[in-house]
């Protein structure tokens, strides 16, 4: 059984089950696998969420934090409406220095939550590719510095290699607690990892 096989089966496999659960994205399964194991999203939290497009993390995080909770998802493209009032969506680019300010005017008060799934465009690359997913973590941590309230929680992806530990470096600054890890459901053989941060306290 060759390895592409292997890989192609799995992709499948979340495609699948996307499909049936009516998830937008086969996405919403990493997200539910990292919520599952480092239990980021309660009722009643403010959730924001970057690089948003299409919507299956929004989903996601809609019912983890229920009716009494506010999610916001922000992408370069326009998110098809979600079916409820605590659901806004903003088009904005997130590297703009403008969006942090954006984005706190939309949200009832300082966020509990930042997650960010936003990836470059892929050029084919690798270094071009590699060096802007660092670049949107880096935003992702700026709009986190600007929104996120004490004790906070930030996941945010980014592809591993050049600049990768310097930015770890910036998060441990901000934070009591980091982990980074890759969910079942990415790709095998993929770079890409999520760096998961709990315990936001400002830059020291
Ligand atoms: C992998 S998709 C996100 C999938 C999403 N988590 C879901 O479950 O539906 C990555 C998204 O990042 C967005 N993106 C890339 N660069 C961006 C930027 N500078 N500002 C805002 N969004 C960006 C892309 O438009 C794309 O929709």
């Amino acid at each position: 059984m060759g390895r592409r096989w292997q890989l192609e089966r799995g992709r499948d496999h979340f495609y699948r089950m996307a499909k049936r659960e009516r998830y937008r994205s086969r996405a919403a399964f990493k997200l539910k696998q990292l919520d599952e194991r480092y239990n980021l999203l309660r009722r009643g939290h403010v959730v924001v969420d970057l690089g948003a497009a299409p919507g299956g993390w929004l989903q996601v995080a809609r019912e983890r934090v229920g009716g009494e909770g506010f999610v916001l998802g922000i992408d370069l493209q326009a998110i098809a409406e979600l079916p409820h009032e605590n659901v806004a969506t903003l088009v904005a680019d997130i590297t703009d220095a403008s969006t942090p300010e954006l984005i706190m005017a939309k949200l009832p008060r300082a966020a509990d939550v930042v997650l960010s799934d936003a990836s470059p465009k892929i050029s084919g690359v690798w270094d071009v590719d590699q060096a802007r997913s660092v670049e949107l973590a880096r935003s992702a941590l700026a709009i986190a510095d600007a929104i996120l309230a004490p004790g906070g929680k930030l996941l945010v992806k980014v592809f591993q290699g050049g600049m990768f530990e310097e930015l770890v470096a910036e998060v441990r600054r901000r934070f009591s607690s980091l982990k980074v890890t890759k969910p079942a459901a990415s790709r095998r053989g993929s770079a890409e990892v999520y760096v998961v941060a709990k315990g936001f306290r400002r830059s020291r």
